[in-house]
């Protein structure tokens, strides 16, 4: 039961959260109901299961999951329990199989979800055994540009109304086509982080106003320090897109171009032919839109997140599996272009590695910040405290922004919370919650 306290969990604008949202266990409860049962997650991309019977094993907030290329050739999920008595079915992280075999009595359902194989049946059930309604428990399941996204709720709004106007930024940033498509390193990072889930969602939604304090050790040791931080008209943008997706540190100057050939220029001529065609190509797709030259991070509501700095980076994708209030679970998988040089696809796997990963740079200073603020939330004061997104930049020249044709609502990176306060307005309706006092 969610207790009354004396002010709003999410104010109106989102603006001022009540820590309870971050601690609280019967918040909990009902977030894996209100979201995780009930929104769409994302799961995997395509070239994680290219052929039938390839699968990788996930999960849906706290629920165990197959993702799974059924016959057909569709993606199908399924819940990672055996119908007979609950033993966990899939016991891989990936791998192929046309069928998998349960290990406690040995029921084998195949990767349709049916049961096909009973051990000593005749024996076991002289009458047969009605197999049509012992099938594994399946999710909705729909692709967008390859990403592979399921739900719980079969009255979930289609995923392309979900992502809105998330699609076009994914279009043009993470799911392209040019280069072969996107594909993915073989291998996942799984690491524990302490805190609330939603500290990384609201991270990589918008928090840029963080970098260059809590990685202020990593910009001196890589010397990223550019414009990005200037506010200037041609800076740098973040963008919330309804009903609580975000991007951001998206830059509409040519300062990641610029940075990708400097790198590009200790590489050899390979890599600076791949920096030059796919600046073209990303143009070409930006249309009359301004040009976008690159992106920081982003996420999709309720816990998908990405980054995806430049041309050497790669995509990274990583999901924030809920793990109680006080932590979460980040997978992640990096996908770069099927056609890219050699030579870049390594140097984007050491990059992650040394960035955003368990032991890169970057991820623990966000993870030791977290971490912290997890150690406060035991504190018998927190519920009766808040967490502060009213932050809005500065916005008196906001005529002059250079984010013509780019969709959602337009912010400065750096210096506004537009994004996040937009993600705990939906989180607070999508929870049933709006407009409910913390009293
Ligand atoms: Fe799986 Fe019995 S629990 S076959
Ligand atoms: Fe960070």
């Amino acid at each position: 039961m969610i207790e009354a306290q004396s002010r709003p969990l999410v104010s109106a604008d989102g603006g001022i959260v009540s820590r309870r949202i971050f601690t609280d266990e019967a918040i909990y409860e009902l977030e894996r109901d209100r979201i995780f049962r009930q929104c769409w997650t994302f799961l995997g991309h395509d070239s994680m299961i290219p052929k039938a019977g390839d699968f990788i094993s996930n999960y849906i907030g706290e629920d165990p999951v197959i993702l799974w290329r059924g016959s057909s050739g569709q993606p199908r999920v399924f819940l990672n329990t055996c119908i007979h008595r609950g033993n966990k079915l899939c016991l891989f992280d990936s791998g192929h199989a046309p069928a998998l075999t349960c290990s406690y009595h040995g029921w084998t359902f195949n990767n349709e979800g049916q049961l096909t194989g009973v051990p000593f049946e005749k024996a076991a059930y002289p009458e047969g055994i009605e197999r049509g309604s012992r099938g594994l428990v399946t999710a909705k399941v729909a692709t967008y540009g390859g990403l592979i996204f399921a739900s719980w709720d079969p009255s979930v709004p289609s995923l392309d109304d979900y992502l809105g106007e998330m699609r076009w930024w994914l279009d043009k940033f993470l799911c392209f086509d040019d280069f072969g498509g996107m594909t993915y390193l073989p291998s996942a990072q799984k690491y524990r982080m302490p805190g609330n889930w939603k500290l990384t969602a609201d991270n990589f939604i918008g928090d840029f106003y963080h970098v260059p304090i809590a990685h202020a050790s990593f910009m001196r040791l890589f010397g990223a320090g550019d414009n990005r931080y200037e506010p200037n008209p041609m800076g740098s943008f973040s963008f919330l897109c309804e009903p609580a997706h975000g991007i951001g540190a998206v830059g509409t100057h040519d300062g990641q171009f610029q940075q990708d050939m400097h790198i590009a220029q200790y590489m050899g001529p390979d890599a600076q032919e791949w920096v030059k065609a796919r600046d073209a190509k990303r143009k070409e797709r930006l249309a009359d839109a301004a040009k976008a030259d690159g992106f920081i991070a982003g996420a999709t509501f309720p816990n998908m997140t990405f980054q995806g700095v430049g041309a050497f980076e790669g995509e990274l994708i990583a999901v924030a599996h809920p793990r109680g209030p006080l932590a979460h679970e980040v997978w992640q998988w990096l996908l770069f272009e099927r056609d890219a040089p050699a030579s870049v696809r390594r140097y984007a796997a050491a990059w992650t590695a040394r960035r955003q990963s368990a032991n890169g740079l970057v991820g623990e200073e966000d993870g030791e910040n977290f971490e912290r603020i997890a150690e406060t939330a035991r504190a018998p004061m927190t519920p009766e405290l808040t967490f502060d997104y009213t932050m809005r930049g500065y916005t008196a020249d906001r005529e002059t922004w250079n984010v013509h044709g780019l969709p959602g609502e337009p912010s400065r990176a750096h210096f506004s919370e537009t994004n996040q306060r937009g993600f705990y307005r939906y989180w607070a309706k999508q929870m049933g919650l709006e407009g409910q006092a913390a009293a």
